[in-house]
């Protein structure tokens, strides 16, 4: 993100806002997850591989040998047929997870190519719809299913859900010396923020490393 907590423009442009050093220690993260996970906003602004590139021969599997599972919030099925998740060599790995809502024939569509889980969704307070992925659900599902170490890598919403929800365990997050500005631009976290002071998200164990000209952060959340 840029100094000023921004992960994109408002049109939804992104890349690139940390430099090279920054991006391979994320790709390291990425080797040492189990899976994972970015909100159909992401897909559909970045249509990112979220694969382990960076020297590695197949890019869907880790040093270790196991694959890395790539995972969609995806209440309404949006993500597009196009989408390279949904159409490179490990898209058999992909998963989409859809709410009971979603059009039948577009969760047909994806499920042809990737896999789909259909969970239970809870109401969103902006939208007044069912339209949020029920996380707790979900971990609980990814957790039988061998997925124990989960790297969610945005965008503002799904960070939100994740921290704010009191998912997240750890937190990585990388500065770039940038600063952006704009009240529409994409935030780091959003959804509807903390009500009072005394809700704030307390980071502990906080630990400050520079990666080239950026600054990362990883830190343990109560
Ligand atoms: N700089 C970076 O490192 C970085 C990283 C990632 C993304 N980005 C940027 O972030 C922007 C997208 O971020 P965003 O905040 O607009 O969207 P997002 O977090 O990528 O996706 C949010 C969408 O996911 C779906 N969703 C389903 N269940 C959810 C849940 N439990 N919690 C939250 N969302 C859930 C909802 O859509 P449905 O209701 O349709 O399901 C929701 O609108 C893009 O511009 C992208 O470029 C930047």
């Amino acid at each position: 993100m840029t100094l000023d907590g921004k992960i994109a423009t408002a049109g939804g442009e992104s890349k690139w806002i940390t430099g090279d050093v920054a991006r391979a220690y994320a790709m390291k993260l990425r080797q040492g997850a189990d899976a994972i996970l970015v909100g159909v906003n992401t897909i559909l602004a970045d249509d990112p591989s979220l694969t382990l590139r960076a020297r590695n021969p197949d890019r869907g599997t880790r040093n270790d040998g196991k694959p890395l599972r790539r995972i969609v919030l995806d209440a309404m099925a949006r993500t597009p047929l196009i989408a390279k998740i949904v159409n490179d060599e490990h898209a058999a790995l992909a998963t989409i997870v859809v709410g009971k809502v979603a059009p039948k024939k577009r969760v047909a569509a994806l499920g042809r190519r990737v896999k789909v889980i259909t969970a239970p969704t809870i109401k969103s307070k902006i939208e007044n719809r069912e339209s949020k992925i029920d996380l707790r659900w979900l971990l609980k599902k990814l957790g039988s299913e061998n997925v124990t170490s989960l790297l969610v890598e945005g965008g503002g919403e799904v960070n939100a859900s994740f921290l704010l929800g009191g998912f997240a365990q750890r937190v990585t997050l990388f500065f770039a010396p940038k600063i952006l500005g704009g009240r529409d631009a994409r935030k780091a976290v959003a959804g509807d923020g903390v009500k009072r002071l005394d809700e704030i998200i307390q980071l502990r164990e906080v630990e400050w490393r520079r990666l080239g000209p950026d600054l990362l952060l990883t830190a343990r959340l109560e």
